[in-house]
């Protein structure tokens, strides 16, 4: 596997292929990413994974300064999955007007109203951040296919958007959330959480499997079910950001017509922001 850390190396390396797979990420990985390399590795001759922790969708008092930074372990677990190149670019490198602290003169993607909302109404600027980094990697990778996981559910619709708005050529596949044993989805913030937390936080996915098994027994009542499900969590000391069933297709809050659901929670257990979802059919 090579390793590539500037734009000019990556595209004079790609520029005599055009079957490409790709799959972003910001490094610390475990099964959850490498799922998506495997994905990647049947869809493409090329498959490119890139590590890079971009400020651009931290907010100021989020965790980019201790976001787990795992280069080699990550690099080891890449060439094992059978990824043939990472991208591991510097800040400068990605955002040459970055000075350490703002991003003076910085062309960004302004994301679409559901961006504002679920963790986007928490996140602001989230989703810009992530959608400019993933144009400007898009640009310097030109994958056929790219790979995203749906633990982050909102990011994939995100990024859907991006390519049907911008006209992209490059088929976004969505691979399954992967769980430890718990039901816990890995996460890279998990790493955060004490071990009584972790046993606490495989509730985050009990809670979703209430709520999808309700909604399967006929409850439609939407609004009541996610309230339930909160004040249940914020009984056991987490503190619920949201809770919201939504159509899967378009992220709107569901409607009785809707059948393929999606339910999304987003909670903190002591400073650790936990996001899942489950999205199924419910007819
Ligand atoms: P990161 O959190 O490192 O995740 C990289 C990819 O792995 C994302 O597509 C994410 O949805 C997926 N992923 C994370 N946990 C997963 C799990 N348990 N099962 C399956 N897939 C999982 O998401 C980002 O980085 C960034 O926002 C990025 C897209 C790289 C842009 O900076």
């Amino acid at each position: 596997m090579q390793r590539i850390y500037t734009a000019d190396e990556l595209r004079a390396t790609l520029k005599t292929h055009n079957n490409i797979a790709f799959v972003p990420t910001m490094g610390n990985l475990h099964d959850g990413h490498i799922a998506l390399v495997s994905i990647a590795r049947q869809h493409a001759q090329c498959v490119v994974a890139s590590i890079f922790v971009n400020p651009l969708q931290f907010g100021p008092n989020e965790d980019l300064a201790n976001y787990p930074r795992t280069l080699e372990a990550d690099c080891k677990r890449l060439e094992d999955a059978g990824a043939d190149i990472v991208f591991i670019p510097s800040v400068l490198e990605m955002y040459p007007d970055f000075d350490g602290e703002q991003l003076h003169q910085t062309m960004t993607i302004t994301a679409p109203p559901i961006a504002s909302e679920l963790c986007g109404a928490s996140r602001p600027g989230h989703f810009s951040g992530v959608a400019t980094v993933v144009m400007k990697l898009f640009n310097l990778v030109m994958p056929q296919v790219a790979i995203f996981g749906k633990k982050d559910f909102q990011q994939v619709f995100v990024i859907k958007e991006l390519v049907r708005q911008f006209n992209l050529p490059i088929q976004i596949i969505a691979g399954d959330t992967v769980r430890e044993p718990s039901g816990l989805a890995m996460s890279s913030r998990n790493g955060y959480l004490t071990p009584a937390q972790k046993a606490e936080a495989a509730q985050l996915h009990q809670c979703l499997v209430n709520i999808v098994n309700q909604i399967k027994q006929g409850n439609t009542n939407f609004a009541d079910l996610s309230q339930s499900a909160s004040e249940a969590l914020v009984q056991k000391g987490w503190l619920v950001d949201y809770i919201s069933v939504r159509a899967a297709h378009t992220l709107q809050p569901a409607t009785n017509q809707d059948s393929q659901l999606v339910v999304l929670i987003a909670a903190k257990l002591g400073n650790t922001r936990l996001i899942d979802n489950i999205d199924f059919c419910a007819k």
